[in-house]
């Protein structure tokens, strides 16, 4: 498959964490030049040295912060995968605060890199690829999940709304949505046997995904062999969204 990647610059958020590593990699060994981003300066250069990527330090709930990383970049594609998964709540006990800042990483912050790099890609009129990293969390009520399915929700709508706007100037927008990644941020609630093994029995391919396999479907949806595809949101799911 040739993806038409090979020099075209790609920002990644949440580089600094397991999928966007994973993506990071991917995209590196496709000869893309990548701009890796999140917050911990120390990950980011430990991947720098091992893939040769640009870095970018800044926090995603910052719209100065967002607005001058993103100044001098002229990304052809853009992977929005920095997040957080907030509380395991009911509606009755949801903790607002958490709520507000669950809101203001995944939802408010997807918007802001969008917002910033997409400019920067109709400006120089060669098109591009964003892809919205989401969730199962938002296709499927999965209990304790109020606050951080609410974020990815709002990413799935403003990634249709995105593509909607944008294929005009031929960027595409597409998100995926992945099922339970043993990354710290899910390990210490899916990993208990009581809480992990329902959804895994009840999943077609009763397994758990791994990093690589959401970089795959990202570098896809990025690639110029996803040239017809905007709007969708991507299951990475084992089948669990559609039994
Ligand atoms: N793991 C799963 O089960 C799962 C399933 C479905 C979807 N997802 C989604 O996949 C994406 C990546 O998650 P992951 O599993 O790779 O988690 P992870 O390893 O915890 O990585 C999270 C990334 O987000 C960055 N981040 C968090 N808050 C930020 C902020 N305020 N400003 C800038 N960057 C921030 C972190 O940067 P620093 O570490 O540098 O602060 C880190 O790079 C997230 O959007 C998540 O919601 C994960």
């Amino acid at each position: 498959m040739e993806t038409g990647l090979k020099h075209r610059s790609v920002l990644v958020t949440g580089a600094s964490g397991g999928i966007g590593a994973a993506t990071v990699r991917l995209l590196n060994a496709e000869g893309a030049h990548v701009i890796a981003a999140g917050r911990n300066q120390e990950r980011l250069s430990a991947l720098s040295k091992e893939t040769g990527c640009e870095t970018r330090v800044f926090d995603l709930t910052s719209e100065d912060d967002v607005r001058s990383a993103l100044s001098d970049l002229n990304p052809y594609g853009v992977v929005n995968c920095g997040g957080w998964g907030g509380e395991i709540a009911t509606p009755m006990d949801a903790n607002i605060e958490v709520f507000d800042k669950v809101i203001d990483i995944n939802a408010r912050g997807t918007l802001l890199v969008t917002k910033y790099a997409s400019q920067r890609m109709v400006e120089s009129g060669k098109g591009g690829a964003i892809v919205n990293v989401s969730s199962q969390a938002s296709l499927v009520g999965l209990a304790g999940h109020v606050s951080y399915a609410s974020s990815k929700g709002a990413v799935d709508a403003m990634t249709r709304v995105s593509a909607l706007e944008l294929g005009k100037y031929n960027i595409r927008v597409n998100a995926v949505n992945p099922t339970v990644v043993m990354t710290p941020m899910s390990e210490w609630y899916w990993g208990r046997d009581d809480i992990g093994k329902p959804l895994i029995d009840a999943m077609p391919l009763h397994k758990w995904a791994t990093e690589e396999d959401c970089a795959g479907p990202i570098v896809f949806l990025l690639s110029d062999a996803a040239s017809m595809i905007t709007g969708v949101c991507l299951p990475i799911d084992g089948g669990f969204t559609a039994v």
